[in-house]
């Protein structure tokens, strides 16, 4: 069993609903969850000797959701090395716009940079070709509990 906080970066909700049906998937496999909405680098700290899911997707060109700015340079600023922290990340995207996932991608960077362990690969998806991203995350969340 494993405490898993939950990250979202969302602007229409989409990633929300990923977060949350991972969450149900999670907790059915017997861990703990806790979503953060609207996150911040002190709801990240217990995590860091636990397990983070990332889940946001991209706005702008590449770039993060207002809504996890806050977590992301928090977390680059303050935090540094966090060699603890096991994490995962689901990164929401649209291939027709360039920088593709840029968001999600732009956060495993930084947690690699910081010394953190992934578990398993990233999951991008791919909102032109996936109206529904719950279709690919959920099967993804199956596979990565497997992992924890
Ligand atoms: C204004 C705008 C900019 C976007 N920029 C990107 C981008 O640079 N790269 C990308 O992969 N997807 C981009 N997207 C696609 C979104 O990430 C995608 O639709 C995602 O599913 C939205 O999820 P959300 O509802 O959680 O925000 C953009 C969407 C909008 C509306």
């Amino acid at each position: 069993m494993a405490e898993i906080g939950i990250f979202v970066g969302t602007m229409y909700g989409n990633a929300l609903l990923v977060a949350e049906e991972a969450a149900a998937i999670l907790e059915g496999e017997g861990h703990q969850t806790q979503i953060f909405e609207d996150p911040t680098p002190e709801d990240w700290l217990p995590f860091q000797e636990k397990i983070a899911l990332v889940v946001t997707s991209t706005t702008g060109q590449g770039d993060l959701p207002e809504s996890i700015v806050p977590l992301f340079e928090g977390i680059k600023e303050r935090l540094g090395y966090q060699p603890n922290l096991r994490y995962g990340v689901i990164a929401l995207g649209d291939s027709t716009y360039s920088h593709y996932c840029g968001g999600g991608l732009k956060f495993d960077a930084l947690l690699q940079e910081q010394g953190a362990q992934r578990v398993g690969e990233v999951l991008t998806i791919d909102a032109s070709e996936h109206p529904e991203p719950e279709g690919q995350s959920n099967p993804w969340v199956e596979h990565w509990a497997t992992l924890l």
